[in-house]
């Protein structure tokens, strides 16, 4: 669970590791060069490095999967907050205006998607968990996510895009992409399993992140009022 819940809050990064590692070093130490901090690049790595321990420390390292979500959704939320907060502000030197709006957009879907999966300590969350068992899919364990990743990925404009040295990721963008890999996500699901108690337990992380992106769409039209 823990990698699905990384892999979707820090989105980017996750995806970029798997893939294209070099090519996003290079693209990073570019960009971070362009501020006046000529430390920016090494400030991000540490901090990259930092994130994952951060939030490692801060899951409790329990036999019990329910003790242990139940733990995130109480005790350790805040810290797992501020190990975020933390890559987040290394962040904000290498982003280019357009791409401001990052960090609120992490810790904003961070947010609803606890909110989200966290109501009813947890309960309802971990019964459509439970309810996985029954959908019945042809997946061996293990190949799931490096076959989303493969699927998937490719679908994505960011991975094209991040080719060009002056791309930026734009909000519209990256909302559409968010609903592409949801859309993804369940059409390898949809080929593979025979019942769709899926369907519920993929919204859970993908619907959070998407009323961020719809939150943001009504913020600006209001603002243009
Ligand atoms: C997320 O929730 C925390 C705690 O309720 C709050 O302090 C923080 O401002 C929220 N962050 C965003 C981006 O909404
Ligand atoms: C799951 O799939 C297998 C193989 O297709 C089938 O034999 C079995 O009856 C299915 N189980 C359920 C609970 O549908
Ligand atoms: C899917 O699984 C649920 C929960 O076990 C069950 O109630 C439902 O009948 C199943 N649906 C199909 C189409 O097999």
């Amino acid at each position: 669970m823990l990698k699905i819940f990384l892999l979707l809050f820090i989105t980017s990064i996750a995806l970029i590791n798997a893939n294209l590692e070099d090519a996003v070093n290079g693209f990073f130490e570019q960009r971070c060069s362009k501020g006046g901090n000529p430390n920016a690049y090494s400030e991000l790595l540490s901090a990259s490095i930092r994130v994952k321990i951060c939030v490692e420390n801060n899951v409790p390292s329990s036999v019990n999967e329910a003790e242990t979500f139940k733990a995130i959704c109480t005790e350790s939320y805040d810290n797992i907050y501020k190990c975020v907060e933390d890559l987040l502000e290394k962040f904000e030197p290498c982003l280019e205006p357009e791409e401001k709006y990052l960090p609120d957009f992490v810790l904003g879907s961070f947010n609803n998607t606890l909110d989200e999966q966290c109501k009813d300590s947890g309960k309802f969350f971990l019964e459509q968990r439970a309810n996985l068992k029954h959908a019945n899919c042809s997946v061996a364990s293990g190949t799931i996510t490096p076959m989303i990743l493969e699927t998937c990925a490719p679908k994505l404009k960011l991975i094209e895009a991040l080719k060009k040295t002056d791309f930026v990721l734009r909000q519209d963008e990256l909302c559409s992409d968010i609903e592409t890999m949801k859309n993804c996500f369940l059409d390898v699901f949809e080929e593979r399993c025979e019942n769709d108690t899926y369907t519920q337990y993929i919204e859970t992380f993908f619907s959070p992140v998407l009323d961020w992106c719809t939150e943001q769409r009504t913020n600006n039209k209001l603002g243009e009022n």
